[in-house]
């Protein structure tokens, strides 16, 4: 048996799929071989002979897709990313998995709501401008004087004379809070309060129950220097891959896997790619089952663990010396309800053998090159653009900055993203990070806030019949570099023109 025919025979045996000394030369001479083996495995095939395996190369039915044949070479290139070892701490205390013990008891929607007002105060004391006290001490200051505090948005209406009003609240008690229409900047500002959020408040007395809000804050980042980086490496973000759907971009995913294992490309490209030593997966890496009404008649494959199966198949041509950083997001097999759990080893049975794959849940925190980020695929967003119309889903950074201005990624609870009341709320933004990557809008967005790089990833999916009737023209095959010196991004595109008509 020749050296084509043994790399068969274990292809084949990794599908459970056996074959005879026949059939395996005849697929050896077969470029597609894998393909092929892989067409079987959705009739239940367990052994192969010679006549069907003919039948199938022959058969209009096999005429599979030429596909994009990736070449993975053993020695693949020197380049610096290979040559340097790698820098990736897993922030676990930030990540939910192995953490999750909620009971969905009202005891747990308390502790949870606790855990949030206590962090975003201790944030926000820390601003000199702010006096805060606790609501209690509001009838014991004379009327017309200045109290500030710290409370959480309860409840939010507009007056009759067209003034906004809050009921707020700390952990003891609650009151008024109103925003006058005759301060422009203020009422605009006052306009972007959402439920449940804590923000600071500059404020006069005029009852017992009611203060007037003068200036507010949110618990937004610090202005700091950017972080430097330890080495001068680069990370590559993708997310929405949806293998599995029949509107997955399967084409261009081999191009851009092509891409990064350096075929085909200049010395100039070559030297470029060379330098990425992370890759991050920001959720939706399969488009699931049942995750939506009607989802079965769109999906290519219509098992979950051959839809990883598909994935991981993928991943393996992914050169070795890259860093491999997958989160989950809906359509995943995890909960639907954040924060996630990390996917379960059990969909990656090879993948979870290397060094160089981490799965971890949603929202996480990670280290690149001491640089702190955060990775979230961004469900809530879809529920900070009903409460936001300022916002777009065709700008998802702009939506993020909000999220970061709170320094929560679930501002508001019990609206349509489902949430689990865990003890400690996992959405709270608890450490200043450098960079945040997030998916989910299948659309890319770029984005400054404070010294925090936002990067919006966007999908391997074909605009999907939602994304038309809503209107949401996504941003598909494109792959994000970072360099983390110099913050500089490039997209690389691999949409051929005609699929983007
Ligand atoms: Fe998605």
């Amino acid at each position: 048996m020749d050296s084509k025919q043994k790399q068969v025979v274990e292809f084949a045996a990794g599908k459970n799929i056996l074959l005879d000394l026949e059939s395996t030369k005849i697929l050896s001479e077969q470029e597609n071989f894998e393909e092929i083996i892989d067409s079987f495995l959705k009739e239940n095939k367990t052994v192969l002979n010679a006549v069907e395996v003919n039948e199938r190369i022959n058969s209009e039915k096999t005429k599979i897709e030429p596909q994009e044949k990736i070449i993975v070479k053993k020695t693949r290139f020197n380049s610096i990313a290979k040559d340097s070892s790698s820098n990736l701490k897993i922030l676990t205390e930030f990540d939910v998995t192995n953490q999750s013990n909620s009971s969905g008891k009202v005891e747990n929607f308390l502790s949870l709501f606790r855990d949030k007002y206590t962090f975003l105060k201790g944030v926000l004391s820390k601003r000199s401008q702010l006096n805060a006290k606790p609501l209690s001490r509001l009838s014991k200051v004379p009327e017309k004087s200045e109290f500030d505090t710290i409370a959480m948005i309860q409840k939010k209406w507009i007056t009759k004379n067209q003034h906004i009003a809050f009921i707020i609240e700390d952990t003891e008690t609650q009151c008024i809070a109103i925003i006058s229409n005759q301060n422009a900047k203020l009422f605009e500002e006052g306009n972007k309060i959402l439920l449940d959020d804590v923000i600071g408040i500059k404020g006069t007395k005029i009852s017992n129950e009611m203060i007037i809000v003068n200036e507010f804050f949110w618990p937004e980042l610090e202005s700091r220097p950017l972080t430097k980086p330890e080495q001068d490496l680069d990370v590559l973000i993708i997310s929405d891959t949806h293998v599995g759907s029949k509107l997955f971009l399967e084409k261009e995913f081999n191009k851009f896997l092509n891409w990064l294992n350096c075929n085909d490309v200049s010395e100039k490209e070559k030297e470029r790619i060379g330098k990425i030593k992370y890759l991050m997966m920001v959720g939706d890496n399969v488009d699931g089952i049942g995750v939506y009404p009607n989802q079965y008649d769109e999906l290519e494959i219509k098992d979950l663990f051959e839809q990883y199966n598909k994935l991981e198949q993928f991943l393996l041509k992914i050169p070795e010396h890259i860093e491999i950083v997958m989160i989950p997001g809906q359509h995943d097999a995890v909960r639907r309800a954040e924060p996630q759990t990390a996917i379960p080893e059990k969909f990656f049975p090879e993948m979870s053998k290397m060094n160089n794959f981490h799965l971890i849940g949603n929202p996480s925190w990670i280290e690149i090159e001491g640089l702190k980020t955060v990775l979230y695929h961004g469900a809530s967003l879809h529920d900070l653009y009903d409460s936001l119309s300022f916002l777009s889903p065709l700008e998802p950074h702009k939506g993020i900055i909000e999220l970061l201005k709170r320094r929560d990624l679930m501002p508001s609870y019990g609206m349509r993203n489902p949430y689990v009341p865990e003890k400690k709320d996992f959405m709270l933004i608890r450490e200043e990070p450098d960079l945040y990557f997030g998916g989910d809008m299948h659309h890319v967005g770029y984005g400054q806030y404070k010294s925090c790089m936002v990067i919006n990833s966007a999908t391997w999916q074909k605009r999907t019949e939602f994304q038309i009737a809503q209107g949401h023209v996504p941003t598909p095959g494109i792959a994000i570099q970072l360099e983390l010196t110099s913050r500089k991004i490039t997209e690389h595109k691999f949409m051929s023109a005609e699929e983007e008509e």
